[in-house]
């Protein structure tokens, strides 16, 4: 079943070569944070080029659900009417997140340290994800949960009346934790600290300062330390939301391995704590170049151009590099299967938590589609096949974007056609995906029910 409605198979052909410009969204993460920080502002945020996939629109509903006045304009234009720092009110309705991670984690941080209830929820793929590490940390600023075993979804937090400042050192590599722990930090005297051992996305942390909060963040022994001082009163922002890399990796990596293919996808954000996958791909001898490197709203970004490259190799991905890449694992180990020789990767436990079991979706359909694949609890190992993939397999996409995009771009470049059984996940980050590569030169065959 499709996040919301019916399955929707798709196929992707093999196709020609894949030239032209790609006008990726609006990146997820900004945009998740755009509407949650807006509603805790005091004030009218304004929003232009906001991600307008399920995901983000989900928590715009959250958020109005809360208090805020959430109103779109059209075209990426929205504006926010925040309530202010402790300001929520009670939701009368269930917190529906959809397939959101990121919206679930980010709103019960919010929410935790006001004296109101809400119950969460969301889809199949949602309602399995562990949501300990969040309410854990949410516990010691006073909050309370009630959920399903495991910490799974549906649960209900009941927010701290009197909340205390947390220092809390993050067990797990999550932006989506010590984001949550940064929001729940603003209605909490005093001092919130996190401490992660190793540096995630840090859109929190640069978006809080720009919204008026005070934040350090220090790299110590014990690893990053962010401090954010409570109680602030936020000012409403103009927000220009920058591209996201995490959906330039299509395009990007497509271009890559169809022959022929010369891409150009502009404006995306090079934020170091995202853009490994880049950097990867160059190790592996990628013909990929970032043109008019440039600053924009205090972001590094440039434009992008990938052509095909015929000699990739294979090569082992530095762990320490995972967190800036963790979303582009999958179709990471697209491009490896066409690659010469075996890509390593290890430490990337996390990649077992996300929208689905990503090693184990990945892993599964490559095998089929006729590439060796070993894999353990944090690693896996994509031995490539030098160009040629057999593909003529249909993959499934287990409720998760990610999983359906990177099936669907090896169609394009193994010698058979590549389904998989539901491509509406992808509606909750790129919904412009399909037109996007089409107008490229991508041919997809939607097969008869
Ligand atoms: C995100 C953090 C990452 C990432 C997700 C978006 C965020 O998740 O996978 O797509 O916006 O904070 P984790 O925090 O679980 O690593």
């Amino acid at each position: 079943m499709s996040a919301h409605g019916e399955p929707r198979p798709l196929k992707a052909l093999s196709a020609g070569p894949l030239v032209g410009t790609a006008d990726v969204p609006g990146d997820k993460s900004i945009s998740h944070r755009s509407l949650i920080l807006g509603a805790m502002a005091v004030g009218e945020t304004k929003i232009e080029g906001l991600l307008e996939g399920q995901d983000v629109l989900d928590t715009g509903r959250a958020m109005a659900a809360f208090g805020a006045d959430v109103v779109n304009y059209g075209g990426g234009s929205w504006s926010v009417h925040g309530v202010g720092v402790g300001g929520f009110a009670e939701p009368d309705q269930v917190i529906d997140c959809g397939n959101s991670g990121t919206g679930v984690r980010l709103i019960m941080g919010a929410m935790a340290t006001s004296p109101i209830a809400a119950t969460f929820t969301g889809d199949a793929s949602l309602n399995k994800r562990p949501m300990g590490r969040v309410t854990e940390p949410l516990s010691l600023f006073g909050a309370k949960s009630y959920g399903r075993s495991m910490g799974r979804l549906p649960l209900t937090i009941i927010g701290a009346k009197n909340a205390v400042p947390v220092r809390y050192k993050s067990p797990v590599p999550s932006a989506q934790v010590k984001s949550a722990v940064m929001l729940a930090g603003l209605n909490a005297p005093g001092e919130t600290v996190v401490i992660e051992s190793e540096p995630t996305r840090d859109h929190s942390e640069r978006m809080l300062a720009g919204f008026g909060a005070v934040v350090t963040t220090e790299d110590t022994d014990e690893g990053r330390v962010i401090t954010l001082k409570g109680q602030p009163e936020l000012k409403p922002q103009s927000i220009t939301v920058p591209r996201d890399p995490s959906s330039a990796a299509f395009p990007v990596c497509a271009a890559l391995i169809v022959e022929g293919s010369d891409v150009l996808v502009p404006r995306i954000g090079l934020n170091p704590t995202r853009a490994g996958l880049f950097y990867t791909l160059q190790d592996m001898g990628a013909d990929l170049t970032f043109e008019n490197m440039r600053e924009e709203g205090g972001e590094p970004m440039a434009d992008l151009r990938a052509r095909f490259s015929p000699n990739l190799k294979g090569i082992d991905v530095p762990p320490e590099r995972a967190a800036s890449m963790i979303d582009e694992y999958p179709i990471l180990s697209v491009v490896a299967s066409f690659a010469e020789g075996v890509t390593k990767m290890h430490g990337v436990k996390e990649l077992r938590v996300k929208e689905s079991d990503r090693i184990d979706a990945m892993a599964t359909g490559l095998r089929a589609a006729g590439v060796t694949v070993e894999d353990g609890e944090d690693w896996w190992h994509v031995h490539g096949r030098g160009g040629s993939v057999p593909g003529g397999v249909t993959c499934a996409s287990h409720l998760d974007h990610r999983i359906a995009m990177s099936f669907l771009i090896l169609g394009m470049a193994a010698q058979n056609p590549v389904g998989v059984d539901d491509a509406g996940p992808i509606a909750t980050s790129f919904p412009i995906f399909e037109d996007l590569m089409g107008n490229l030169g991508a041919q997809f065959e939607r097969p008869n029910p």
